[in-house]
């Protein structure tokens, strides 16, 4: 048997790829966390960031890092365990628990670490796993990784979760409030009844944080349920990057202990966990945000409610579900020729044959770049069928 070779194996997987139509392409741009940005000399209509209260590039919020920055220097230095654990970053703990009703919050440094983190120390061999088919692929990677038994329940079924649950085993459920891909909200209140006495239920409100609920605390406030454990992320509503598992006492001294993302990882500069408590503050206050983006919505559902590739959601995630990868494509490229940056997501990252337009609509979007959107958008549909 010759020896394994990964020069081989890597380049069968690229092939492979690019025969499929698959293979994802970056590019650096400027002002991609605003409403346009700049690739290549040219000038875009931004539809592609998750940046959905425009915070990204907020005077008041650089303002804030700024002067974290000239309190606390860069780095924190160390882990959090060993000294890289400030004032900044409790005060950020304390101001989650606080918006959003929890004993204790615990910091990452992305979304993707807080679901591993969480997954990874809280699971056993011989325990259940229960995830929407749809998760995140930081969820299912994570189940998949973890020794518990995992199966993934048909997408916001929760009778389909209920023939899945049994009391023989500890079982944990995990959700997205809001999903990432569809823009949909998973019926929390139904999944935590489906939960009770059988299960805990563990949301990644990743995408609703910020958005939805009162003060935007999220799809479970929006929901008027707690779950036993949230996941919040920052790299979106907030306008930065980071993430918490906000969770009772007893399993936030847990996670401080066994939790190897957060106790092997150097934590989050001091500087940012101030820009994101002020963050915290600007969400909880400024209404407007939230406000701007229901009207653009209303104008994006007005303008192409009659499209069968059309989604309604309550979120600014609007899928334009268009099915085949290479059309998809097509429609993306033909839409920048029109100045319009909006990203094909294609298979494996959803379903094969809903291949589609991510929309994502930010408060800094203004009606006329929409009503721009929704006109690029039909022609890229008349044109295929032509
Ligand atoms: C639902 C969900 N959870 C977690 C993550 C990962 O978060 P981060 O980007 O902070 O790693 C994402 C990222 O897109 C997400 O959509």
């Amino acid at each position: 048997m010759p020896a394994p070779n990964f020069a081989s194996r890597i380049n069968q997987a690229l092939t492979q790829r690019r025969k499929q139509g698959l293979d994802r392409k970056i590019r650096p741009v400027i002002g991609g966390n605003q409403s346009e940005l700049e690739w290549n000399g040219r000038r875009f209509f931004n539809f592609s960031s998750n940046d959905y209260l425009g915070l990204a590039h907020d005077a008041e919020l650089l303002k804030a890092w700024q002067q974290g920055l000239s309190v606390y220097g860069s780095g924190s230095g160390a882990s959090p365990l060993v000294t890289g654990f400030s004032h900044a970053h409790n005060n950020l703990e304390s101001a989650l628990c606080d918006w959003l009703g929890f004993e204790r919050a615990i910091l990452f440094n992305s979304g993707f670490s807080a679901n591993q983190a969480l997954l990874f120390s809280l699971l056993e061999k011989g325990d259940c796993l229960l995830q929407d088919k749809v998760n995140h692929a930081s969820l299912i990677e994570a189940g998949m990784l973890s020794p518990a038994t995992m199966r993934r329940f048909k997408h916001n079924d929760t009778a389909h979760l209920s023939s899945m649950l049994n009391a023989e085993h500890a079982t944990l459920v995990v959700t997205e409030g809001v999903f990432s891909m569809d823009g949909d909200c998973a019926p929390l209140a139904e999944l935590q009844n489906t939960c009770i006495d059988k299960a805990w239920l563990a949301v990644d409100d990743a995408h609703g944080i910020g958005v939805l609920g009162e003060e935007g605390r999220g799809s479970c406030d929006a929901a008027q349920m707690t779950p036993d454990i949230l996941v919040v992320t920052f790299g979106k509503a907030f306008g930065l990057s980071g993430a918490a598992i906000l969770c009772n006492q007893n399993t936030g001294d847990y996670l401080t202990q066994f939790a190897r993302h957060h106790v092997y990882s150097t934590a989050m500069p001091p500087s940012q966990a101030y820009a994101l408590t002020h963050a915290i503050e600007m969400i909880r206050t400024q209404n407007w945000r939230r406000e701007k983006l229901n009207e653009l919505s209303a104008t994006y559902e007005e303008l192409l409610v009659d499209l069968p590739q059309y989604r309604q959601t309550q979120t600014p995630i609007k899928p334009f579900v268009m099915g085949g990868s290479s059309c998809t494509v097509n429609a993306a490229d033909y839409l920048r020729q029109q100045g319009l940056w909006l990203t094909a997501i294609r298979p494996p990252t959803v379903a094969k044959n809903s291949a589609r337009l991510r929309v994502t609509l930010t408060a800094n979007h203004n009606k006329k770049q929409v009503k721009t959107l929704a006109a690029g958008l039909r022609q890229a549909i008349e044109r295929q069928e032509d």
